[in-house]
């Protein structure tokens, strides 16, 4: 029993104001991203051991989720009930008529001394309602164990710090009306186990974190030069061989190598099939991308005849762009490309998969006499229109299982084919132009997206990949590139941060470079346009990050450049 329940010690002063029963003013919610309407009442509901949650029908899933996360930190028993008898309750309630006012992600909170509801067109409203409803609470409800009481630990001159006496938790929520829905349909992130393996329980907890934010895309970066990372039946070899690496560059000195043997490592189909499943209830999709033609080292380290030269080679030991990519001009590279994603297809439901398509270095084919046949064969003018042909066979194979091709901006080099949705990530000139072709977008560019670049060039930060992105920066991005004419703004599907994981060696480095600066990107992909106040933002995230303390997130503490 003991080990299960914990007395919080917080420093911060300002958690007197959860205990007692003031009620907030509409800036001092503290919920991010920032609801789109938000009106403060007079009061508090306060959450008991005598509280039940009311759901039925579809609703019912979404009800014992919210009171799954309620338990841990209340130790209340949270019963999820069809009808009301007598006490408080908190109501979750599926109006397929609200989906005009809040579309199919949108909620509405209302939160009464009597009780609360949620209402929503679809279960993924009911969810982020209930998202929200979390943030409100002492952040103590984010602890993993059963909290009873805190005790406030209160600054002093002087530097000391004065404990005052254990109080109980009073589990309060101010009374609100919250009116919310996403501004953009597609708020990633994006993960590279390519680079550095993340196991599945890491994977876990990020998705726990991205919904957190009201995110709802995870895009898995999960091929590449340095490693090969899912299973395919198919191929043994991809992951026997490429999922392996001699060593990895070494921390400090990226020109030398560490000596260290690296994997296997690799999602088996089942660990796929969980992940999958795991962000479907916190309504994430989980895109995969599939690297192709170039990042390709690992796969034709097990399969060699699939490169122009033929090889030999083995998963890199360096970070960079290898210049051995898939050959465009052998028909088994086609079949092989194909037979991968139809196993990728079977395991992932995403409607969009991604297939890199970046940063392929096109020296070999130019030299290669079978890519240089499929040009004249085709008709095809430069080895930018080889890699379009490579990638329409593809856009029709995956639209032949009822998908949609996307891939990095390099794709619009020798045209776009059909369907194709590009990942805007060199600036935002490749999205302007896609989005006003009336292809669909997704801004990703390197100027605020890119997460694995430094927050701050002040001593002490971890090594990074180069590049400066502050969080303020992060903060202020507009996600429509300017010059796009309005009636285009539709093609901008949303934005995503990339935690590119060359330097980023696991679980912590990524929560490191991931926060606070994914809770700034949901900020500008969730609330409605118009300018943000980076002021407001952060005195909301001294809250928020209180709730990351709780779930012992390795955030950067400070949050000024
Ligand atoms: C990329 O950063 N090469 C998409
Ligand atoms: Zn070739």
């Amino acid at each position: 029993m003991f080990a299960r329940l914990t007395i919080q010690v917080t420093l911060m002063a300002a958690i007197a104001a959860p205990l007692a029963a003031a009620p907030p003013k509409g800036a001092e919610l503290n919920v991010i991203p920032r609801p789109a309407k938000v009106e403060v009442g007079e009061g508090t509901f306060e959450l008991t051991g005598g509280t039940v949650l009311l759901a039925e029908g579809d609703a019912r899933a979404e009800a014992e989720k919210l009171a799954a996360a309620l338990r841990t930190a209340t130790g209340f028993e949270l019963p999820v009930r069809a009808k009301a008898k007598d006490g408080s309750a908190i109501r979750l309630q599926l109006d397929a008529a609200l989906e005009a006012e809040l579309g199919k992600e949108g909620y509405a909170l209302a939160v009464e001394p009597a009780g609360v509801i949620i209402r929503a067109a679809a279960p993924a409203g009911l969810f982020y309602g209930g998202v929200t409803l979390r943030q409100l609470l002492p952040e103590f409800i984010f602890s993993d164990t059963v909290v009873k009481q805190v005790s406030l630990a209160v600054p002093e001159i002087g530097g000391h710090v004065r404990r005052e006496p254990p109080r109980p938790v009073r589990w309060t929520i101010p009374c609100v009306r919250i009116a919310d829905r996403p501004r953009f349909a597609w708020r990633g992130l994006l993960l590279d186990p390519a680079r550095h393996f993340l196991p599945p329980a890491d994977v876990k907890r990020m998705i726990d974190l991205i919904a957190l934010h009201k995110l709802n895309s995870l895009q898995m970066h999960l091929t590449d030069d340095q490693g090969w990372r899912i299973e395919i039946r198919k191929y043994p070899l991809l992951t026997q061989v490429g999922s392996v690496r001699a060593e990895s560059p070494r921390l400090g000195d990226r020109r030398k190598g560490d000596g260290k043997p690296y994997g296997p490592f690799f999602y088996t189909q089942a660990q796929v099939r969980e992940l999958v499943a795991y962000a479907a209830e916190r309504n994430v999709t989980i895109v995969p991308e599939i690297e192709m033609p170039g990042h390709f080292l690992a796969a034709l380290s097990a399969f060699p005849h699939l490169s122009c030269t033929g090889g030999p080679f083995k998963p890199w030991t360096r970070w960079g762009i290898s210049h051995d990519i898939l050959c465009a001009g052998n028909d088994e590279s086609v079949q092989f490309a194909q037979d991968v994603l139809a196993e990728v297809v079977e395991l992932f439901p995403s409607r969009f998969i991604h297939i890199g398509g970046d940063e392929a270095p096109r020296d070999r084919w130019k030299a290669c006499p079978k890519c240089q046949a499929r040009m004249k064969a085709e008709g095809l003018a430069s080895e930018a229109q080889l890699q379009t042909w490579f990638n329409s066979r593809i856009e029709k194979f995956l639209a032949s299982k009822g998908r949609r091709m996307i891939g990095w901006d390099e794709i619009l080099e020798g045209g776009l084919t059909p369907q194709a949705a590009v990942m805007s990530w060199r600036g935002t000139a490749g999205g302007l132009a896609a989005a006003g072709a009336g292809h669909d977008v997704v801004m990703s560019p390197t100027s605020h997206c890119y997460f694995d670049y430094a927050q701050s060039k002040a001593p002490g930060e971890p090594e990074a990949i180069g590049g400066l992105i502050p969080l303020a920066r992060v903060y202020g991005f507009e996600p429509i590139p300017p010059g796009l004419p309005a009636e285009r703004h539709k093609h901008i599907l949303g934005a995503q941060g990339n935690l590119w994981s060359e330097y980023l060696h696991g679980r912590k480095d990524v929560e490191y470079f991931a926060f606070p600066r994914a809770a700034a990107l949901a900020e500008a992909v969730w609330s409605p346009a118009g300018p943000r106040d980076f002021a407001d933002f952060r005195a909301r995230l001294a809250v928020h990050l209180r709730r990351l303390d709780q779930l012992d997130v390795n955030y950067r503490k400070e949050t000024e450049e």
